[in-house]
């Protein structure tokens, strides 16, 4: 592997692999001799919280020297181009780049515009893709459900506009996942099921819940949509939010995993995202180890 840009084409046996790593590191801590004297820089074109630092604390723990490109003070403010901006970084010698992104597409073209040998890491792109976010869902589901062919997996919530339901959709199908269900009201369902591989589309929330092992909740993506297609968030909560009325339809263990940041009262009730079958704070510990795995995997390979 030379860049993370998708899951879209990813074998079973490397998101094993990756995962496998991404255990480790969760498991020993620091490994902070591999990566010294490796420098990995952060550039982000939308807000983060969870991901960007996770990212700098996985590198910072595997030793590498961490740097966030702060855009606000930069000469991409002055009208320098993007490219201008990748060739001038490249020459004060990185070896990684994490990218965020509005537009689809773009660190896919970094990578492709790059002259040095830099790995290109995608920390989401407009509405295509969160290939960190798929592995550390995986991972989170992984701990406690290891027998994955069998697990009945719902995601819910604004599906059209989320990079993160395409990752997770993609992760869980190579690794045998045989039911995802998708559910979401019309104006957040996607065009078409391509990028969703082995999903199904269920309309109701409640039909979709029965017997469910796992639900992936979905902020709405506001940013990338018009004003007016903003459903009422009440109107919404009664119909998408996830109260414990409606996590009592899933399975009795049903994991309830949401990628945050998280609108309480809207699709997730506070009681649910803060009671005991909530793993939100458990993905945000399993992105610190599954983003050591990708730097890794990427900076320091495997003999
Ligand atoms: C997600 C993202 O940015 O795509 N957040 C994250 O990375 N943890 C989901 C979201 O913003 O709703």
């Amino acid at each position: 592997m030379r860049h993370l840009l998708t899951l879209e084409d990813i074998d079973r046996a490397s998101l094993i692999r990756l995962l496998d790593r991404a255990e480790g590191f969760r498991t020993t801590g620091a490994a902070r001799d591999l990566l010294a004297g490796r420098t990995v820089l952060t550039l982000f074109f939308e807000p983060s919280t969870r991901t960007r630092t996770s990212f700098v604390l996985a590198a910072k723990r595997l030793g590498a020297d961490t740097l966030n490109f702060d855009l606000s003070h930069s000469s991409t403010s002055k009208g320098e181009s993007l490219l201008d901006t990748l060739h001038t970084l490249e020459a004060m010698r990185l070896d990684a780049l994490v990218v965020r992104h509005d537009e689809n597409g773009m660190p896919a073209w970094l990578a492709a515009h790059a002259n040095t040998g830099v790995a290109v890491i995608n920390a989401g792109d407009g509405t295509h893709a969160h290939p960190t976010q798929g592995l550390l869902d995986a991972l989170t589901i992984l701990q406690r459900r290891p027998d994955l062919e069998r697990l009945r997996v719902v995601i819910c919530g604004d599906i059209r506009h989320s990079r993160v339901a395409r990752s997770d959709a993609q992760a869980l199908h190579a690794l045998g996942v045989q039911d995802i269900r998708l559910c979401a009201p019309r104006a957040m369902q996607p065009d078409a099921l391509d990028e969703f591989p082995g999903c199904s589309a269920v309309e109701g929330f409640d039909t979709a819940l029965a017997g469910a092992d796992v639900v992936i909740m979905l902020r709405i993506q506001k940013e990338r949509m018009a004003e007016t297609q903003f459903p009422d968030a009440a109107q919404y909560h009664a119909h998408y939010g996830l109260d414990a009325r409606r996590l009592a339809l899933a399975g009795p263990d049903c994991q309830v995993l949401h990628p945050g940041p998280i609108n309480r009262g809207i699709e997730i009730a506070p009681e649910v995202a803060d009671g005991p079958q909530s793993r939100i704070l458990d993905q945000v510990a399993n992105g610190v180890a599954v983003r050591m795995a990708v730097l890794a995997e990427l900076l320091a390979p495997p003999p």
